[in-house]
């Protein structure tokens, strides 16, 4: 079924009903909540622990910090990559303190315990002066589920978790479509954010906001409710597609061909006033240049494109936290995760996956232009530089909400048909942790 017919609302079998539950406020600020999401979701789910391409020889190694938890992801002599707690067997002490590293051994820097990559301990300093004699060979870190797919490691805490592949369902199948396991990560920015975590989740599950919060976007990505289409998935994740390089139509209109949408429509040999007065054709009149212009400059990744993928954006949320919007060249992903101890923070990735273009060395991410090369993730301190144009727009009004919500004069909310999945995710989270209040 190709996007074209499904353009509309929310579309059939993806369409499931919601109770109506009110989202309290509460769920932003407790320590109920919070520790009721650790128990019946941060410890049930699949995570991203970072990227396979910082993993080149045997011994290499991620760590993850999730909350209070840490998990390191080693890879092995066979290629595959298996994942650990990051605690000493011998006293707790955490074993790796980068997120990405490398040697023979994992070496604990408190009494010289050292692990091989398969978490087997191998050196115990005074082996014989062990109960039960030499631990060595015998001890062996806490193993957990780990995966490997779309570039990603991934990992669970959850021992009788579901595959990723089936965790991921026919989501997964739909991604694979744009070869994010081919792409670079050009851009990895993290800052410690005041809100909950659940408040970032809730923006990027609507589009509602768009024509208040991102005017300027509103000329490359059409954010008219009747050209959107939303799916929610029966495993909570779910996908939102807006039309690309046309404006929205809500303002169809000659006067809002400017950059970027000119820009784009010059880069592909298209003269912007020749859509004047017929500005919502130029999606389709870009397309058809693309089909014909893209391998030659560099693009040959949209030769197993469908029409849709090389032009429109196609946005991803897997419950609970992680969102991908999947742009013809790249895949910008969005993740907030709970702060290890303060409910009203939360620690807010924002990474840029992109295709080299030719024989470029400069991509457009988020930020602009940026480097074409692979990059360490960058710590930000909030609000002492930007986090994307976007980013920031959506990070200033998560702080005003997260005021807002303590509010008395706030009683559960009343939403649109249109932030139906912000609805849906809510009453997945009142149902994971058993909280009806
Ligand atoms: S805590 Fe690791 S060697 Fe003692
Ligand atoms: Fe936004």
């Amino acid at each position: 079924m190709t996007v074209e017919t499904l353009l509309g609302r929310q579309v059939g079998d993806y369409d499931p009903p919601v109770r109506g539950d009110p989202i309290t406020g509460e769920r932003y600020y407790s320590r109920r909540w919070a520790q009721a999401e650790w128990d019946h979701v941060w410890t049930k789910v699949w995570h991203i622990g970072g990227m396979v391409a910082d993993l080149e020889e045997p011994g290499d190694f991620l760590t993850h910090n999730l909350g209070r938890e840490s998990v390191v992801m080693l890879k092995q002599e066979d290629g595959s990559v298996r994942a650990f707690y990051n605690a000493c067997k011998h006293r707790g002490y955490r074993l790796a303190w980068t997120e990405v590293g490398g040697s023979p051994f994992l070496t604990c820097a408190y009494h010289g315990w050292r692990y091989a990559p398969d978490g087997t301990l191998i050196h115990a300093q005074d082996p014989d002066d062990f109960p039960g004699g030499n631990p060595c060979g015998r001890t062996k870190l806490e193993e957990i589920p780990c995966a490997v797919w779309g570039g990603f490691v991934w990992f669970t805490m959850d021992r009788d978790a579901a595959s990723l592949a089936d965790w991921l369902g026919p989501v997964g199948r739909q991604m694979e479509q744009w070869g994010m396991d081919r792409m670079t990560r050009v851009m990895a920015l993290k800052s410690d954010v005041p809100c909950n975590w659940k408040i970032i989740r809730d923006n990027f599950n609507e589009s509602y906001h768009l024509p208040t919060l991102h005017p300027q976007i509103a000329n490359v990505i059409d954010d008219s409710l009747e050209d959107t289409i939303f799916e929610i998935y029966p495993d909570g994740h779910n996908r939102m597609i807006m039309r690309g390089l046309k404006p929205s139509g809500r303002y169809d209109t000659a006067d809002i061909l400017e950059m970027p949408l000119a820009q784009a429509l010059e880069y592909w040999e298209l003269d912007p006033k020749d859509f004047e007065g017929r500005a919502s054709q130029t999606r389709a009149a870009i397309i058809a240049k693309k089909r014909e212009l893209g391998r030659a400059r560099g693009y040959p990744h949209y030769d197993g494109m469908g029409d849709s993928e090389i032009v429109d954006f196609h946005h991803y949320t897997l419950f609970p936290n992680l969102t991908f919007t999947m742009w013809p060249d790249g895949v910008q992903l969005l993740r907030s995760e709970p702060h290890p101890t303060d409910p009203e923070r939360c620690i807010f990735d924002h990474w840029f996956m992109a295709h080299r273009i030719g024989d470029s060395d400069v991509v457009i991410g988020p930020m602009g232009p940026t480097p074409f090369e692979a990059v360490e993730r960058e710590t930000v301190i909030f609000g002492t530089r930007s986090l994307g144009d976007v980013a920031d727009q959506d990070l200033s009004v998560a702080i005003g909400q997260q005021e807002g919500l303590h509010s008395r004069g706030y009683t559960g909310g009343l939403l649109a048909n249109q932030e139906k999945r912000v609805q849906a995710f809510h009453e997945r989270l009142n149902d994971m942790c058993g909280i009806h209040d």
